[in-house]
């Protein structure tokens, strides 16, 4: 579905995907639970699920002439990192806006973690006191303007690398990639889990597995805790992504399957649920999911498991999308373990 488009490597290649046999057993051994490890995807500051999709769009940043990429996120986001470690892979500066989305409890929570690497790599990085918001900002905008006005070329890359005419490209390699995997295993997976925020990795899913008739099957478990503007993001970004990789069907609402039990209580704060649910990943399978991210869609998925919501004998891909970095910015909340 993607042979049109010029792709810029920054990843090793598929991913792995392994079963979960302890967390599945964990569970009641009625489902077969799978992780598809985008977590371990690139050399690159620890990868994570924005490569898949930068390797998209950096062509065109490079073709713009651009000298610098220009990016947005919370203080903790996993997608700055990653502009900031390809900025500094293909040789270009990176102007980075870090929002404050999330109340938080650890004193080095601006130090730590993801902000820390992207210090590292040299990013050149502004902190603003505006909170959780996926759509485009006053701040990024503003830093765009900046960097013009220092006689620099920018290069945009909204939040998430979603709302980017690209954005979406990249997760529908990740489902041709699946399928290719299926033939090897010989087996398909009936649903694949997915954590959502600003949308493109959703959007991306389900326009790819669209194609085999399976746009539905991918299950998007809202971390945004602002579901119905994420909802609508993933529907614009599928519909987007559906025309230009040519799909050839219209992507309706109901394509679009987005649980919103697991957010609560905010973006970025896990729930007693939530960090119950990272324990218990780690403990079976030595899986670090991260508490805004990750660890909520694991939660979803331990819930649904438990609530019967796949038909026994399912088989269940979960995709881990990152985010470990993150975790060192909530060291109180497992100050226990
Ligand atoms: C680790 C991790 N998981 C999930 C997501 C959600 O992906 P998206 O923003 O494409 O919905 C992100 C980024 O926002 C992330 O960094």
């Amino acid at each position: 579905m993607l042979e049109k488009f010029e792709r810029y490597p920054l990843t090793f290649g598929p991913t792995p995907i392994e079963r979960l046999e302890r967390l599945g057993a964990h569970l009641g051994g009625k489902v077969e639970l799978y992780a598809k490890r985008e977590d371990c995807n690139s050399g690159l500051a620890f990868g994570g699920n924005k490569l898949r999709k930068l390797e998209y769009i950096i062509p065109d940043a490079i073709a713009s002439n651009a000298d610098t990429l220009v990016s947005i996120g919370g203080v903790q986001s996993n997608h700055t990192r990653m502009v900031a470690a390809v900025a500094a892979k293909i040789g270009m500066k990176c102007r980075l806006v870090q929002e404050s989305w999330v109340p938080h409890e650890d004193a080095v929570y601006d130090r730590v973690g993801n902000i820390l690497l992207s210090r590292i790599m040299g990013a050149d990085i502004e902190m603003v006191d505006q909170g959780f918001d996926i759509g485009i900002r006053e701040s990024w905008e503003a830093a765009i303007a900046d960097v013009k006005a220092k006689g620099g070329k920018p290069y945009a890359i909204p939040a998430g690398a979603s709302v980017h005419k690209y954005g979406g490209l990249g997760y529908v390699g990740f489902a041709e990639e699946v399928r290719a995997q299926e033939k090897e295993l010989g087996f398909a997976f009936d649903y694949i889990i997915v954590c959502t925020v600003t949308g493109s990795t959703h959007a991306g899913m389900l326009v790819g597995f669209a194609k085999d008739g399976r746009a539905r099957k991918v299950i998007g478990i809202d971390a945004s805790f602002t579901p119905a503007q994420t909802r609508a993001q993933v529907l614009a970004i599928a519909r987007n992504t559906a025309e230009l990789v040519e799909l050839g069907r219209p992507i309706v609402e109901d394509d679009v399957v987005l649980v919103e039990d697991y957010a609560h209580p905010a973006y970025g704060v896990p729930s007693q649920e939530t960090k119950d649910a990272i324990r218990l990943c780690a403990r079976l399978e030595g899986m670090i999911t991260d508490p805004v991210y990750e660890g909520k869609s694991m939660q979803g998925m331990i819930d649904l498991v438990q609530k019967g919501y796949f038909p026994e004998g399912s088989k269940v891909l979960y995709a881990h999308l990152g985010g470990a970095p993150a975790i060192n910015g909530y060291a109180y909340a497992f100050r226990n373990g």
